[in-house]
């Protein structure tokens, strides 16, 4: 999705603003551009493409340096990919610039309205209607204008804004849409993510709905929508800008799937505690007790993540786990109750959908525990409780180590409420917990066979249909290992219960068809080796995941075996999907796709 940046200071704006743009690539763009004030007016330059492009047409401009501007990374919504459309957006005379990530959702109309009242436009998109209210509003009071215009909106939006009478300041409003303001000696950031400005300041204010912010290179201050100051607390990242850097690895997603094993270790380690699990969230225990049904709400791999907890939820502490797309829980008119908890689970904290299925939750009176990875994330600030996965910053698209900490979380939790609940004793709670805390080195085992996984990707590479097949956690897990080969490789591919096949998608096997088989539950071997034989039967070639448990009843029905560490076999996920994940990555590899932001996608999805 678009990435905002924004600085004043004292140091040359220009490459601080492409540095910062730079840091926010893995969002996703197909434009970018740039406003910095040039004495008393303001300069544009915006192009579509990527933002090489953009620096060089940046280093055209010889002789000129700005010490404040704003920057942006345009992912098209309204209007194509074109110079016109991206950002930043000028009003008619040129003294009002706005970079927008969102949506605005009654753009048409407000467009309709400002061209009856003499504006021309310029672009197709929703955001130039933002500068031409800035400039029908402005009399002189800019933050009154934007306050204004704010009232005018339907939509979600975090707005960078440059006004040619106040050189030197940026000023900023949001609402729904992630920004935050970074704090520096002499200089201060406004940002849609963290990496913009972790090269100058660790130290950055969470911006909340609604507030207004105007920042000059010596100060900071946050107004709310009625434009009264508001106090706001000093945050610090503790990560740092080699966190977010690749490291020597060809890919992030590389380096993140190598870091899955410390990712897990930094969110379970500080949990444990006597060999217990030790949550650090204020759940009250009577609510842990007296549950009657969980949901689970996200999207894409953080919904992969809730599918896997529906077993172990319901297999440990036989609660009803419901497991829902955020996007289909907000319109379905859900019927919860008081004594239901909703777990919201979120990397970014910040998607969308998720964002708006919690608030219908918290609207129907259900209490909400999100599963988050940014701290201080919109989600994480709005739910009632929150546990955070430490999976340090991910920048790849394609998310690795932040499912692996969601998983652990989850398992944490089950078994917490597995005890509350008087499922099982304090001593089968510390089996679990050493279980879990085994995880780690499992994982790198899996990922230390790299030679294996690249070797069957390179001898699947070519293929154009790919299934997944599964039973239980498996199959929950093929989900994943599907969504991982089909995001970054564009090899089309299905995941299915495995004793769903054959009630239609069965048809779809053919000669040579690859079928990955995950097999890893000992009870449920049997089964497997039935489904392989019908596949096998319909000529698929079949690539079998299974455990050092299970391995020995596959082995003669698979044309491939990859075999992971045998674990208490409802978290084998943790280990076979990253397995999977690293056969996605080196198919993609070999065929040539853009690994860390492949087409189409953006890391935070922030509109709906
Ligand atoms: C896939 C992927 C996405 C995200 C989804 C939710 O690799 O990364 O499917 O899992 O967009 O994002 P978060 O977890 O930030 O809410």
């Amino acid at each position: 999705m678009c990435g905002i940046v924004g600085f004043t200071g004292s140091a040359d704006a220009l490459p601080v603003l492409l540095s910062g743009l730079k840091r926010l690539e893995y969002r996703g763009y197909d434009s970018a551009g740039i406003a910095v004030f040039d004495g008393d007016d303001i300069r544009v330059v915006k192009t579509r493409g990527r933002i090489s492009e953009l620096e060089n047409k940046i280093n055209e401009l010889s002789g000129f340096s700005s010490q404040c501007g704003i920057g942006h990374t345009r992912w098209a919504t309204h209007g194509e990919p074109t110079d016109e459309n991206s950002h930043p957006h000028l009003s008619g005379d040129g003294r009002i610039a706005v970079v927008h990530n969102g949506i605005i959702e009654n753009y048409a109309e407000l467009r309709a309205r400002l061209i009856k009242r003499g504006y021309t436009f310029r672009s197709e998109t929703d955001t130039e209607v933002i500068a031409h209210l800035l400039d029908y509003y402005y009399s002189g009071d800019i933050l009154a204008a934007l306050s204004k215009v704010t009232t005018k909106l339907r939509g979600s939006y975090a707005l960078g804004v440059l006004c040619a009478d106040r050189p030197g300041e940026i000023i900023a409003a949001r609402l729904d849409s992630p920004l935050i303001v970074g704090l520096g000696e002499g200089e201060n950031f406004i940002a849609s993510d963290i990496p913009a400005f972790l090269a100058h300041t660790r130290d950055y204010y969470t911006v909340d709905d609604g507030e207004i912010i105007c920042l000059s290179k010596d100060s900071v201050t946050v107004y709310n929508s009625d434009l009264e100051p508001v106090e706001k607390e000093r945050m610090t990242v503790n990560w740092s800008v080699e966190a977010a850097e690749k490291g020597g690895y060809e890919h992030f997603m590389l380096k993140e799937i190598n870091e899955q094993p410390k990712a897990v270790r930094d969110t379970v380690s500080p949990r444990l505690e006597n060999g217990r699990i030790a949550l650090d969230t204020d759940i009250p225990e009577e609510l842990l007790k007296s549950l009657s049904r969980i949901h689970i709400i996200a999207c894409g791999s953080a919904y992969h993540t809730g599918t896997v907890a529906k077993y172990v939820i319901e297999s440990l502490a036989k609660i009803p786990v419901e497991v829902d797309l955020a996007s289909e829980f907000r319109y379905r008119e859900p019927i919860v109750s008081e004594r239901d908890l909703c777990i919201v689970i979120s990397q970014s904290g910040e998607t969308a959908d998720t964002l708006a299925a919690m608030r219908e939750a918290k609207r129907r009176g259900v209490r909400t525990l999100a599963i988050i990875n940014v701290v201080g994330s919109t989600i994480a600030r709005e739910a009632d409780f929150v546990l955070y996965t430490w999976a340090g910053p991910e920048i790849a698209v394609a998310t690795t180590k932040a499912y692996s900490t969601q998983l652990v979380m989850l398992y944490m939790l089950a078994a917490r409420l597995a005890v509350a609940r008087g499922h099982i004793s304090p001593d089968e709670e510390k089996t679990l917990a050493a279980e879990i805390s085994l995880i780690p080195e499992k994982i790198d085992k899996v990922i230390g066979n790299t030679d294996t996984l690249s070797y069957l990707a390179s001898r699947f590479h070519n293929h154009k249909d790919i299934f997944f097949l599964g039973r239980g956690v498996d199959y929950a897990a093929g989900l994943e290992g599907s969504l991982k080969l089909k995001e970054i490789s564009y090899i089309r591919s299905e995941a299915y219960a495995a004793g769903e096949l054959k009630h239609g998608t069965i048809a779809l096997i053919q000669n040579d068809t690859l079928v990955v088989a995950i097999a890893t539950q000992k009870a449920l071997a049997e089964k497997m080796v039935s489904n392989i034989r019908e596949v096998k039967a319909r000529g698929a070639c079949v690539l079998t995941i299974a455990s050092e448990d299970t391995r020995d009843a596959l082995a003669a029905v698979s044309d491939h075996l990859f075999t992971v560490p045998a674990c208490f076999e409802k978290f084998s996920p943790s280990l076979t999907v990253p397995a999977m994940q690293i056969f996605a990555y080196y198919i993609a590899v070999a065929r040539g796709c853009s690994i860390d932001k492949p087409r189409n996608l953006a890391k935070s999805v922030t509109v709906e």
